[in-house]
């Protein structure tokens, strides 16, 4: 198979992730923080040192302020719900997910917020910054928004939203479920007070966990309670961070895998894989553009992301007939409606190649002759 679905999981996974999580599985068997025996503190070791590794990844400056979540999602939710409150205005981009959407929707109806979008199709970064300061007011609390987008390759400029927010006193949380491992990420220097991404995607390791790394300044209620490891006898979670957040057992092997994958991605070192993607990004381009009645969307933005359609096919048929021939594209919405809105794709939405740091060059080929040989 050639697996071209990196920006809705990547595969295969590092080595180090895959080693890392079996490992785990074979030789620590205790619930971190549950417990004083070897396995338990050996559990717990390991992933504070995960936190360590993420913290100075991603510039936050301090291991406990990285909570483990279930996913993105989740981490989004807890920032997003926690933020918030009965009246409040948030401001997000045109380019969301769902994953951002939903959670604000949902806060329109229970607790009447109000929300306002910004564009960022074709427009430069200063323009993006006039479109976000026209739109705040008085109540604007939080802006969302994502670092870049999971269905084409354009990224926000993160560290001026940041600068923009922390001016106005207005909280910042950014959803980087598609730029961790891919983009450089510092959260202090841009200013970011939540930020929530995955373990299973650029950073290469299992599904099954994710993060929401919190700035120095900020905290939140609880989103759920439950056994911490700690002062059992409180009715309450207790205040220290990470545990605040992380009721029940963790995901052991996720993370032990997480860490992996980003001992592997440091290694390679970010730049290196950001130069990959466009490559391939440009040569996907110019292979896809030389067949007719195909059109690639944001096609002048180079990156891990690339969309693209069949005048006369539409988009699931595009990637049912790629699947017959052993390639992995994900079509239609992806997740992101007002996206797809953005970039004036069909209803059907459109096929999207999500590359990784395993792609080639030759893969490429293969995708270009299956193309060409379409019924
Ligand atoms: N959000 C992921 C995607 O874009 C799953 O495919």
């Amino acid at each position: 198979m050639i697996y071209f679905d990196n920006a809705a999981t990547s595969f295969p996974k590092a080595p180090q992730a895959t080693r890392e999580a079996l490992l785990c599985m074979l030789t620590n068997g205790g619930n971190p923080g549950r417990g004083a025996h070897k396995l338990s503190l050996r559990a717990a070791e390991k992933i504070f040192a995960c936190r360590e590794d993420l913290s100075d990844f991603l510039g936050v400056g301090a291991p406990e302020r990285i909570i483990f979540t279930q996913n993105t999602t989740y981490a989004l939710n807890m920032a997003i719900k926690g933020l918030v409150k009965t009246g409040d205005h948030v401001l997000c981009s045109e380019l969301e997910h769902n994953a951002v959407m939903r959670p604000l929707y949902a806060l329109q109806k229970e607790k009447g917020i109000t929300l306002d979008t910004f564009p960022v199709i074709g427009l430069g970064d200063e323009q993006i910054m006039e479109n976000i300061a026209a739109r705040v007011g008085q109540s604007t609390t939080l802006l969302v928004c994502l670092h870049a987008s999971n269905i084409c390759s354009v990224s926000l400029p993160i560290a001026k939203i940041g600068a923009f927010c922390r001016a106005h006193g207005i909280r910042f949380a950014v959803d980087a479920a598609q730029s961790a491992g891919h983009l450089p990420i510092d959260m202090c220097a841009m200013q970011i007070d939540a930020l929530a991404l995955p373990g299973h995607k650029g950073l290469l390791g299992p599904a099954g966990c994710g993060v929401l790394a919190l700035g120095e300044d900020l905290s939140l209620g609880t989103f759920i309670e439950g056994g911490s490891g700690v002062d059992s006898r409180s009715n309450e979670m207790p205040a220290a961070f990470p545990e605040r957040f992380e009721a029940g057992t963790l995901p052991t092997p996720a993370i032990a895998g997480l860490a992996g994958g980003l001992s592997f991605v440091t290694s390679f070192g970010l730049s290196t894989i950001e130069k990959h993607e466009k490559e391939l990004f440009l040569a996907a381009r110019e292979r896809i553009e030389s067949l007719a009645g195909f059109e690639v969307y944001q096609r002048e933005t180079p990156g891990g992301v690339l969309l693209f359609n069949h005048t006369a096919i539409p988009s699931t048929e595009l990637a049912r007939q790629l699947d017959k021939a052993g390639i992995c594209v994900r079509a239609g919405l992806h997740c992101a409606p007002r996206a797809h809105d953005a970039l004036g794709t069909p209803a059907g939405g459109a096929a999207r190649l999500g590359f990784g740091i395993f792609n080639t060059h030759r893969e490429l080929d293969a995708l270009w002759r299956t193309l060409k040989d379409l019924p």
